[in-house]
Order: structure tokens, then C-alpha cells, then sequence
């Protein structure tokens, strides 16, 4: 119960920080993007670009300085602390989700049979060793073709979302995507936008030039950043959605609605300098719903390994007859060599529960859509109660107290 409740004070807190710190970004995007050219007055004073909005019953009218105003403002905003705030919150968060939950979120072991903390290891490595890959090409002569970078920087992620989900439950693989984005975009802030603009203030108040390098290494990775939100922002609500990240090829599936989020994001960084491109909108509408069905087209059924010829029908114990029947009263019309169910003739992503060593093998995965999303059995069909939830959740609790 505490655990749940840091669990949501922390969840809540993280998503608080993330609406912040990309609501500000958006913002000030739209801002760049809507700056007029200022009447000679102001252009004197050296302002660029100038505009004006009205909001929550006031005027507000914005500057925006060639270099920076001649002295360096008393109270001067720096918009650091959302992004900060969102990277630490959600690393805690999946330190407390992930890893202390190893055993039920992370390490599925029918993808690969880890121990927690070789679980944990690797996602920390796939974390900060992509980090500090995307810092090398960042600092290195790369960075200046940014299409290369770009198309370097896909083959990246599509290669971290392949490790991955060969190591990985799903929810975990997805997770840990998200939280590579995450911190490489926290990154950004941390190691070039915020040394940039620190040396921007400083040459002001030393009135000293102000190097346009500085600037354009900034506008590199803000771009990065500015592509990377909509498909953070997926991931962060995937795991609600077990038919993207159970997919057999489920980082073909991630990196497909990335990639097609981040071109509807690009309609609206042209839309704000004046350029409409609807036709940007409908190939990515046509995109997303092409993905839908090839995620929803039935798949190939993989054989399983624990075939029920060749495995000893083995003594129950009182509990453990009580989880086999509930699992063949409630799972094993789909999920069996020969389902009984109209719909699904073959068993799902060849998934069965004949015997009790299929079961036991995949008790993880049984806990955690039987008891913990309960989005198993499909849409309920069988009528499975909390009280048939219920024996599969003491049992399992038993299993992973051993
Ligand atoms: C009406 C048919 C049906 C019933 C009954 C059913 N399932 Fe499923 N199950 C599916 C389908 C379809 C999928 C694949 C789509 C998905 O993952 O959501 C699936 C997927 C799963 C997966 C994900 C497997 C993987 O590796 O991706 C698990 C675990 C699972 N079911 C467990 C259960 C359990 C436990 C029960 C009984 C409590 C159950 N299912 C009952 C249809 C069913």
C-alpha cells in the first residue's frame, strides 16, 4: 500500500513536471515562430522581433533582443527546473516501478530469463550508455550535417528498441525507450542549452561578443527535443495499450508511431513559420491508421516451447489445482493447443495453458494480465471474478516471496 502511494505521489508529480517543461518548450517555439519585425523604435533598442498576445484578461507584449539587453535584468527566467524536475521524477519512478518491480514488470521469462539485477544492469547501460553515444555524436563533427545526424540518430533508438525487447517484458521495453528519450532531451538542457545560455549572459553583462556557435550547437538539440515529444509522450501512455507493446515485432511497432508522430509534429513546426503543408497531416493520419492494422492483423503462431507432448503430467498441490482450474476455465478456451473459442481458432500470440509447466514458466506474465492490468481474459469473455483473479494473485505472491 505505501508503495503505491509514493507510487502515485510521484507519478502525478512527474507527469505535473512534464506538462510544464513541454508546455513551456511549445511555447516558446510558438513565440520564435511568431515574432514579427518590430517598427524602427525598437529596432534601435535592439529588438528583433516583437509580439503581442492577449491572455487571462491582460495585454503582454514580447521582445526578443538580436544579442541581449545592454545590462543583465535583476530577475532573469531561466526555465531549467521543469526539465530537471520531469528527468529526476521519472527516473524514480522507474526505479520504483521497474526495478523494485522487477520480477513483475521488467523480466518476462519467456523473452529471456534475467535475474533482477542483470535486468536492472542492462536497462541502466541501454539508459546512460545511449546517453553518452548520443553526447559523442553531439560533440563530434557530425553535428554539423544535422540530416545525417538524424537519420544516425533513428538507427540509434531503432537499435536500443530492438535490444530492448529482446530483453525485456513489452511495458519494460517501452519504458526504457522512454526513459533514454527522456534523459538524452533532460540532457540537452543539462549539458549544451543551459552552458550556451550561461555564456550569453555572461558576455552580456561583460558586454564581450557573443559567439553564434554557441547558439546554433543550442538549436541542434532543441530540435531533437522538439521531434522527440510526441513520441515520448506515446510511451509514456503505452503501457495502457498491451496490443503495441505485445506485439511480436513491438520495436517495429515503436519506432513506426515515433516516426510518424514526429512527422504530424513537423506540420506544426512549418504551420507556425507560415508554411501549411495538410498534406503532412493526412499521409501521417494514413500512417497511424495503417500501423493500427497491421498491429491488429492476426499473428503467425509461434510454436511454443513447452509443447504438452513430452512434458510429465506432474502431482498438484491443493493451490495449485485451484489456479489450474480457474486458468482452464478462463484462459484455456483461447489460450490452448485447441481453443474452443469461435473467434480465436489458433491460440494467441501462441500463447498456451495445457499444462502445468506452461503455466507455471509464464507466471509472471499470467500475474501481471490476470491480476495487475486485468485486461486478460480478453474483454472479460469468460467472466472471470475477483475472486478467480484473487487465486492466481496468492499464488504468485507466494511464488515470489520464495
Ligand atoms: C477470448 C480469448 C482470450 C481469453 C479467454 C484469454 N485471452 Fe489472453 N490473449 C488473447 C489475445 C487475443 C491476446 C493477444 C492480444 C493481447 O496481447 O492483448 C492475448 C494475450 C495474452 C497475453 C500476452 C502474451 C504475450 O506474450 O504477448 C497474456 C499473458 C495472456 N493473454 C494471458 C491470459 C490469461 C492469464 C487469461 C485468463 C485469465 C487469458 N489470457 C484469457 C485472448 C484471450
Amino acid at each position: 500500500m505505501l508503495l503505491d502511494w509514493i507510487s502515485l505521489f510521484l507519478r502525478w508529480f512527474h507527469v505535473v513536471a512534464g506538462v510544464a517543461w513541454i508546455g513551456a518548450s511549445f511555447y516558446f517555439i510558438w513565440l520564435d515562430n511568431n515574432l514579427r519585425t518590430p517598427p524602427d523604435w525598437k529596432k534601435q533598442k535592439g529588438i528583433k522581433g516583437d509580439l503581442w498576445a492577449v491572455h487571462g484578461g491582460g495585454f503582454y507584449e514580447v521582445a526578443k533582443y538580436e544579442y541581449g539587453p545592454e545590462v543583465i535584468p535583476e530577475k532573469l527566467h531561466w526555465f531549467k527546473w521543469e526539465a530537471y524536475t520531469t528527468w529526476i521524477s521519472g527516473f524514480l519512478l522507474l526505479c520504483l516501478v521497474y526495478y523494485h518491480g522487477a520480477a513483475i514488470y521488467l523480466i518476462d521469462s519467456s523473452v529471456m530469463d534475467l535475474t533482477p539485477s542483470q535486468a536492472i544492469s542492462r536497462g541502466l547501460a541501454l539508459i546512460f550508455g545511449g546517453l553518452f553515444i548520443y553526447e559523442a555524436a553531439c560533440r563530434s563533427p557530425l553535428s554539423r550535417y544535422p540530416k545525417v545526424f538524424g537519420i544516425m540518430f533513428l538507427v540509434m533508438l531503432a537499435v536500443a528498441s530492438y535490444l530492448a525487447t529482446q530483453w525485456f517484458s513489452g511495458r519494460g521495453a517501452f519504458i526504457h525507450i522512454g526513459a533514454l528519450i527522456g534523459t538524452i532531451m533532460a540532457g540537452n538542457v543539462f549539458f549544451k542549452i543551459m552552458p550556451a545560455q550561461r555564456l550569453m549572459v555572461d558576455a552580456v553583462a561583460n558586454k564581450t561578443e557573443i559567439d553564434p556557435s554557441w547558439g546554433l550547437g543550442a538549436k541542434l538539440r532543441s530540435v531533437h527535443n522538439n521531434y522527440l515529444t510526441l513520441p515520448l509522450l506515446f510511451i509514456m501512455i503505452s503501457n495502457h495499450y498491451p496490443m503495441t507493446y505485445q506485439h511480436q515485432n513491438a520495436w517495429l511497432v515503436l519506432m513506426a508511431i515515433g516516426l510518424v508522430s514526429a512527422w504530424i509534429r513537423h506540420y506544426f513546426n512549418l504551420k507556425h513559420i507560415g508554411i501549411s503543408r495538410p498534406s503532412i497531416l493526412v499521409t501521417g493520419a494514413i500512417g497511424m491508421v495503417m500501423i493500427a492494422g497491421w498491429v491488429s492483423m492476426p499473428v503467425m503462431v509461434k510454436e511454443d516451447s513447452l509443447s504438452t507432448e513430452n512434458t510429465p503430467v506432474i502431482e498438484l498441490n491443493a493451490q495449485q489445482q485451484q489456479v489450474f482450474d480457474v486458468i482452464q476455465t478462463h484462459c484455456a478456451n483461447c489460450h490452448a493447443a485447441n481453443p474452443t473459442d469461435e473467434i480465436f481458432v489458433v491460440a494467441p500470440v501462441g500463447l498456451m495453458f495445457d499444462t502445468w509447466q506452461q503455466i507455471e514458466q509464464r507466471a509472471a506474465v499470467i500475474h501481471n494480465r490476470a491480476v495487475v492490468t486485468k485486461d486478460m481474459p480478453m474483454m472479460n469473455k469468460t467472466g472471470m471474478t475477483e475472486a478467480d483473479r484473487q487465486v492466481i494473485g496468492t499464488w504468485f505472491e507466494g511464488l515470489s516471496s520464495k
